[in-house]
C-alpha cells in the first residue's frame, strides 16, 4: 500500500493518473473512501451546510473543523488528509494562518490544508508553506467569497474574468501550492489552467479535463435530497434506501414486529426459575 503524500499527488499528474478526492467528515465515511482507493479525503468546510445545517460555509468554526478532522484522520490509512481552513481562520494575518493551519496538523492530524482565493492571500499561503505545511489552493466559485460574488454563480465565463483566474492559478503555483481545486468554472478554462500549470488541478464543476475530481460524499451517495447542482453525479440514491429503512423500523416498532426474541438476550432457564420463585416467595 503506497501512502499518498503531496509528492505522490504531484507524481500522479506527471504520469497522467487522475487524482480522486472526496469531501468527507466522519470516521465511517472516511474509512470507506480510504478503503475504496480514494487518493485524498478533504475535510471540507462544506461540513457547515452538509453536516451541521448552517446555510453556507461561513459560520463553521476552527473547533468544529478540528473535531471532524480528528475523526477522519483516525479512519484514514492510505489517502492524504486535507483540512479545509474555515472563513476568517487565515484572512486576517499570516500569524492567524500559520497558527490555524498548525492546529489542523497538530490537533486534527491532517497532512495538508486548503485555502480559498488568491488576491490578498499569497502572503498567508507562503507563510503556511514556509512553516512546513503543504497548501492546496482553491479558485473559481470559492464559497467563502459568496457575498463578494453576489451569490453562487459560475465564475470565469468572460475573457477577462477567465484571464484573471488563470493569472491567479499561476500566482498560486509560484507561491508553492501542491495542488489546486477549481470549482464551478467553464471546462475550457479549467482545461487551459490544467495545461498551463504544473500543479495538479482537482475539479468540481470544472469539466473532465482537470487532473483530478472531487465530490462531496453526501452528494455522490445521493444523501442530499432531490435538488443537486448540475455538476453532481449521484452514484447511488441512499436517500431512498434510508427513508425506507426508517419507515420500516417505525412501522415494526409501532406494530410490535420488532424486536423478536432472536434480537434479544436470554437468561438460562434455571436462573429464570430461581428468579421467579424468589419473587413468588416475597409476595
Ligand atoms: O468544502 C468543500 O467540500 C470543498 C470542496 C467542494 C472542494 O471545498
Amino acid at each position: 500500500m503506497e501512502k499518498i503524500t503531496t509528492t505522490v499527488i504531484h507524481e500522479m499528474k506527471d504520469r497522467g493518473e487522475r487524482v480522486v478526492m472526496v469531501a468527507a467528515y466522519d470516521y465511517p465515511t472516511a474509512r470507506m473512501v480510504d478503503e475504496a482507493g480514494g487518493d485524498a479525503v478533504l475535510v471540507g468546510d462544506s461540513l457547515a451546510n452538509v453536516i451541521l445545517g448552517y446555510k453556507d460555509t461561513l459560520a463553521v468554526s476552527m473547533d468544529e473543523m478540528i473535531h471532524h478532522t480528528k475523526a477522519v484522520a483516525r479512519a484514514v490509512k492510505r489517502a492524504l488528509v486535507v483540512g479545509d481552513m474555515p472563513f476568517m481562520s487565515y484572512q486576517a494575518s499570516a500569524e492567524d494562518a500559520i497558527r490555524n493551519a498548525g492546529r489542523f496538523i497538530k490537533e486534527g492530524h491532517a497532512e495538508a490544508v486548503k485555502v480559498e482565493g488568491c488576491r490578498g492571500m499569497i502572503k498567508k499561503i507562503r507563510a503556511i508553506i514556509q512553516s512546513g505545511i503543504p497548501v492546496m489552493g482553491h479558485l473559481g466559485l470559492t464559497p467563502q467569497w459568496v457575498h463578494q460574488f453576489g451569490g453562487f454563480k459560475v465564475r470565469g465565463k468572460t475573457k477577462s474574468t477567465a484571464h484573471a483566474i488563470l493569472e491567479d492559478a499561476r500566482r498560486l503555483e509560484h507561491a508553492g501550492v501542491f495542488s489546486l481545486v477549481l470549482e464551478c468554472i467553464p471546462w475550457q478554462l479549467a482545461k487551459l489552467i490544467t495545461e498551463k500549470i504544473e500543479v495538479p488541478t482537482i475539479g468540481i464543476g470544472a469539466g473532465p479535463y482537470c487532473d483530478g475530481q472531487v465530490l462531496v460524499i453526501h452528494d455522490l451517495l445521493g444523501l442530499t435530497g432531490p435538488r443537486v447542482p448540475k455538476f453532481v453525479k449521484r452514484y447511488t440514491k441512499l436517500d431512498d434506501a434510508v427513508m425506507k429503512a426508517l419507515s420500516d423500523f417505525r412501522r415494526e416498532v409501532k406494530t410490535g414486529k420488532f424486536p423478536k426474541l432472536e434480537h434479544s438476550y436470554e437468561m438460562p432457564r434455571e436462573e429464570v426459575r430461581k428468579l421467579l420463585s424468589e419473587f413468588k416467595r416475597k409476595r
